[in-house]
């Protein structure tokens, strides 16, 4: 039975941050990124892990990036264990199929994201004003309808709390014209090149959000990428449009949340074994099929 990896405590080595799920060190010129399996609902980390969520995110960041290599250089340098420099060695059974050694890049404050598909906060925002990201959309459109072409929409990285739908003028305004372009046509690209791949597989990926960082002057893709955590996943034979659609990620734990009289702060409740267990063959499942 394998056990849940909620934190990493690594003596000899410099903890620089614990995001919501990774735990990054930093190695010499390089970070060390660990994806754990704490799972975030409505931006709070909850007590309970789910097993081999940190290794299937792991995965899943891989096999798009190399993927999307010919598109945009990422920060991996490697994720084999075996390479890890020496002062890692006596964690290498926890660092194994959950770890990568990156270039420690310059975060830029976007998030990347782009949207085939209407759902989540765009599908809020265009039920208010017929834009997402101030974009203005056809009307008519229901929810998880597919749009005519894919759409950048950015959103701003909050420090704490929920990040926020920007325009394509307020990103402009935060980095500037040239990187802002930059990142939406790359992102773009990358959504389209993994979207065709997904749909062989039988899957929609309805939305997606990737970050980007400076290294050495030029632009790289930091963090994980098309992963659950980062995108939605739908089953092309399930997908009807006019409704929410379950998606391949943690949307158990969210409607388990919605039953509870929980006021969405800290801190979390724990998750019953049953829900713990299906997400995490959930998470297992589109790991087997994005990468099988
Ligand atoms: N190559 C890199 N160089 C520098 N920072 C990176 C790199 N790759 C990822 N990061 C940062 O490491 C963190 C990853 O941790 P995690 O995904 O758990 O964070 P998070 O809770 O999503 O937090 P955040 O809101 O800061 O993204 C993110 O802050 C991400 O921006
Ligand atoms: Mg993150």
């Amino acid at each position: 039975m394998s056990v849940t990896l909620l934190e990493t405590n690594f003596q000899d080595v410099r903890l620089i941050k614990r995001g919501k799920v990774r735990d990054i060190y930093e190695i010499g010129n390089m970070f060390l990124i660990i994806a754990t399996d704490r799972v975030s609902a409505f931006d709070v980390v909850l007590p309970t892990g789910i097993v081999g969520k940190g290794k299937t995110l792991t995965q899943i960041s891989l096999f798009w990036f190399e993927k999307v290599k010919d598109i945009v250089d990422n920060h991996l340098i490697t994720a084999d264990v075996e390479k890890y420099p020496k002062s890692l060695a006596s964690y290498k059974e926890i660092l194994k199929d959950r770890s990568m050694l990156v270039k420690k890049a310059k975060v830029l404050p976007i998030e990347a994201i782009v949207r085939g598909y209407l759902s989540g906060s765009g599908w809020k925002e265009y039920k208010k004003s017929g834009t997402v990201c101030g974009i203005k959309l056809q009307s008519g459109l229901l929810e998880s309808s597919k749009l005519s072409e894919p759409i950048f929409t950015p959103s701003t990285k909050a420090e704490e709390g929920h990040d926020i739908n920007i325009t394509f003028q307020d990103t402009i305004n935060i980095i500037g014209k040239e990187l802002a372009e930059q990142i939406r046509d790359i992102s773009m690209k990358v959504y389209s090149t993994a979207s065709d791949i997904a749909e062989k597989k039988g899957i929609i990926i309805a939305d997606t959000k990737m970050e980007f960082g400076i290294y050495e002057d030029k632009l790289i893709l930091i963090d994980e990428l098309l992963t659950p955590d980062s995108s939605r996943f739908w089953s092309i034979k399930e997908y009807k449009v006019g409704k929410g659609q379950d998606s391949f990620d943690k949307q158990i734990v969210r409607d388990y949340l919605l039953t509870l009289n929980w006021d969405m702060t800290y801190p979390g409740p724990e998750l019953p074994d049953d829900i713990a267990i299906k997400t995490s063959q959930r998470y297992e499942e589109i790991l087997k099929i994005i990468t099988g």
